[in-house]
């Protein structure tokens, strides 16, 4: 049997698609290789949003070529963000690259490998013809969770941002294909589905005037599926974070009291020159919002540092509302040109030095603040959706609470098992706990499949 193998790079998006590409390799009759080594295809989907990735898949594909030039009939295969964003020259920059296609031509990897060996370089990119990677087949990596797709491309304009030229414009899936997968998910016995969109709470508006709904309506109906436990989405901008939604969120059980909320600047002024169409005020307002709304939320973020013509004072205004809104967790990134983008000509680019100096007091202040927040809940219960033993220590279990955070405890269960944990202790990352004697609820069959790799 030929096998294949796929390295992930980049956000859920991407985690996501990988599953499809997955699941489409197996309906070509491949099976899944442990690593690339092994491997008769070889399948890299790439993420281009900063530099980091691209120079990550650059050591990756040496790598591939070497063991190519062992083993000449292996097929070097690149998709995703980075593929779409170099197109055709990705095989001049890459000569051991057999097939490359962009995240809206997933199903074209099909064709090439159905239609037997790949003699000749074969590209296909482009976002006119662009399909849902959702539509294809699935491989699930784990049987308990579910990515589920709900729109495709972004129509925001973030001056930094490559992911619309790469992604292409908003599309949103219909609510029906939708609930139709959430649906089938659920009989599958999948308990936590993360909605996923590169703007997810914009999802809807391009289906007039067809289809009148919201992304809080589309909550709603994803609450009522039975067997669905946990509901989570990502990513929300803060500019269509509205009523509906909070509404939605504050009444639904099964919806998760965690959002990931990216700030990506504390500075009106910043926040202008990027484009976000949000300012300081409003972006703290809605937070405060969030949390009087929703009961025990946790907010994470995304920031960036060093975006082009930054101040220490426009840095002190990150710091502020950072503090200000004391978000539950925090993804910081250095700013990183990139081409084809308006920032990535602005002038006043920000120092490297600068850039790391500033972020090392960023990362010190969310990790205090993570830090505290996680501390204070030693003592509670918290119902923990089981992922499989503890990456540290196989004694233990694993898994994450209604908040998102990860738990490492002490205890019985299977992974897809809801169970009660107490926290007994806290770092800024994770909890530390012993299950409680009553589970909250248990499956009957045990699934399989667990993986931490994302
Ligand atoms: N659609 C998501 C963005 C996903 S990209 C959203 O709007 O929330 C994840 C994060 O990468 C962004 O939120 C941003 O903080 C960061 N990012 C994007 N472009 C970047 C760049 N050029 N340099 C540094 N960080 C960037
Ligand atoms: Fe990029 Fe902005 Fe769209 Fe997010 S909202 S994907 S940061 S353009
Ligand atoms: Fe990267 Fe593409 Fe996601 S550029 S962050 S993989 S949308």
């Amino acid at each position: 049997m030929r096998r294949y193998h796929v390295t992930t790079f980049g956000c859920q998006m991407n985690a996501h698609d990988s599953e499809r590409i997955k699941g489409l390799l197996e309906d070509l009759g491949l099976g899944e290789a442990a690593t690339s080594e092994e491997a008769d295809v070889v399948v890299f989907n790439t993420c281009t949003i900063r530099e980091k990735p691209d120079t990550k898949l650059a050591a990756y594909l040496g790598e591939a070529a070497a063991s190519k030039r062992r083993d000449p009939s292996k097929v070097i295969a690149v998709g995703g963000c980075y593929a779409e964003a170099q197109q055709e020259r990705i095989f001049s920059l890459y000569p051991d690259v057999d097939v490359a296609f962009g995240p809206g031509s997933i199903a074209h990897l099909g064709d090439w490998l159905g239609a037997g060996g790949v003699g000749i370089a074969r590209g296909r990119f482009g976002l006119d013809d662009r399909a849902f990677a959702a539509e294809l087949p699935q491989h699930g990596e784990r049987s308990y969770q579910a990515w589920v797709q709900v729109s495709m491309g972004c129509n925001s304009t973030c001056s930094y941002c490559i992911v619309p030229a790469v992604r292409g414009r908003e599309q949103s899936r219909r609510p029906g294909d939708i609930l139709a997968e959430v649906t089938q998910l659920a009989s599958d016995g999948v308990r936590e589905i993360t909605l996923l969109g590169q703007n997810v709470n914009s999802w809807g508006r391009d289906l007039l005037p067809d289809i009148h709904t919201e992304f809080g309506e589309l909550l709603r109906a994803c609450d009522a599926v039975d067997g669905i436990k946990r509901i989570r989405f990502t990513s929300p901008h803060p500019k269509d974070f509205r009523e509906p939604v909070i509404a939605a969120m504050a009444e639904c059980a099964s919806v998760c009291e965690q959002i990931h909320l990216p700030l990506q600047s504390g500075s009106s002024r910043i926040l202008k020159a990027m484009r976000r169409t949000y300012d300081r005020d409003r972006y703290m307002a809605l937070a405060e919002k969030l949390r009087d709304r929703i009961p025990d939320v946790a907010l994470g973020t995304d920031i960036i540092v060093g975006f082009p013509g930054e101040t220490e004072a426009d840095f002190a205004d990150t710091l502020a509302v950072v503090k200000e809104v004391a978000f539950e967790s925090a993804f910081t990134f250095v700013y990183s040109p990139r081409s084809g983008t308006d920032a990535a000509t602005m002038a006043d680019q920000v120092p490297h030095e600068v850039k790391i100096e500033r972020m090392e007091r960023l990362v010190e202040l969310t990790q205090s603040i993570a830090r505290s927040k996680n501390a204070a809940r030693i003592g509670r219960i918290e119902e923990v959706l089981v992922e499989g033993p503890s990456r540290t220590d196989p004694t233990q279990l694993r898994g994450r609470t209604r908040r998102n955070t990860t738990v490492n405890f002490t205890g019985s269960a299977q992974a897809g098992d809801l169970v009660d944990v107490i926290i007994e202790s806290s770092t800024s990352t994770t909890l530390r706990g012993t299950q409680h004697a009553t589970a909250s609820s248990t499956v009957a069959t045990g699934p399989t499949g667990v993986s931490g790799r994302l």
